[in-house]
């Protein structure tokens, strides 16, 4: 297990993991060489029951284009590739080249290379340099934290109208409820989390799932 939620107990996510439908063996051994080759940077993948969960709203959403910021070595491309529709386009971005090479090696691995496309450089220039039209049915950010609300910004308009935003680490690891905790990226949060729950353009929920993943509908 690599990470848990921050809401329930460590006894009952197990119990939650187990029933689940569990990552399939390219998911499993996506995680374990991330274990291995990147040990202190493995708690930045997707928890498996988020990885299942985003498969499933890809799916219900009937979505066939997606774009994800934030790909690291890949767990999360492959889990909203795979709920794409025949014919699905997912444009994930990341800065690293070293993390993505992993995931590559893992799309072509799960038989996705055809449906995924990588921008490296900073994601705020990419979603910038795309046109300002409804042109994804299913979003996915969980890249650096201060540019949360950047992120929201320039994605929301991006998204067509029925689609989805879902955004991960909403929780900040619970520090959103410290007010006092003036940390940069739990600012960031915060104030995306807020400017979201205000926002007229969509319907949404916090999930208290893995570090807190919000999903939000768009009119
Ligand atoms: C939490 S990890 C993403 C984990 C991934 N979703 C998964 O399930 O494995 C955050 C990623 O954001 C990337 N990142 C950080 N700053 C970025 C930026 N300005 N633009 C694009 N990607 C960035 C990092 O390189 C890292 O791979």
């Amino acid at each position: 297990m690599t990470r848990r939620s921050e809401q329930i107990s460590l006894h009952l996510n197990a119990y939650l993991t187990a029933h689940s439908t569990p990552p399939d063996p390219v998911l499993r051994e996506l995680a374990t060489e991330t274990a291995e080759r990147f040990p202190s940077e493995v708690t930045l993948q997707v928890a498996p029951e988020m990885g299942t969960l985003l498969t499933l709203l890809t799916r219900l959403g009937r979505a066939r284009s997606g774009i994800e910021v934030g790909t690291f070595t890949g767990y999360s491309s492959i889990c909203i590739a795979r709920g794409l529709g025949s014919g699905g386009r997912l444009l994930t971005c990341d800065v690293s080249e070293e993390w993505t090479s992993v995931a590559r090696k893992y799309w072509e691995k799960a038989g996705l290379s055809d449906r995924i496309e990588l921008r490296l450089g900073p994601a705020l220039g990419t979603l910038r340099s795309l046109p300002e039209e409804e042109a994804f049915d299913v979003a996915f950010i969980d890249a650096d934290k201060l540019s949360y609300p950047k992120y929201w910004t320039e994605l929301v308009p991006r998204v067509r109208s029925g689609g989805l935003i879902m955004v991960d680490n909403t929780f900040s690891h619970g520090r959103v409820l410290d007010a006092g905790n003036d940390n940069p990226s739990v600012i960031a949060v915060r104030t995306m989390n807020d400017h979201a729950a205000a926002d007229d353009r969509v319907e949404l929920i916090m999930l208290p799932i893995g570090d807190g993943l919000t999903v939000a509908l768009k009119h």
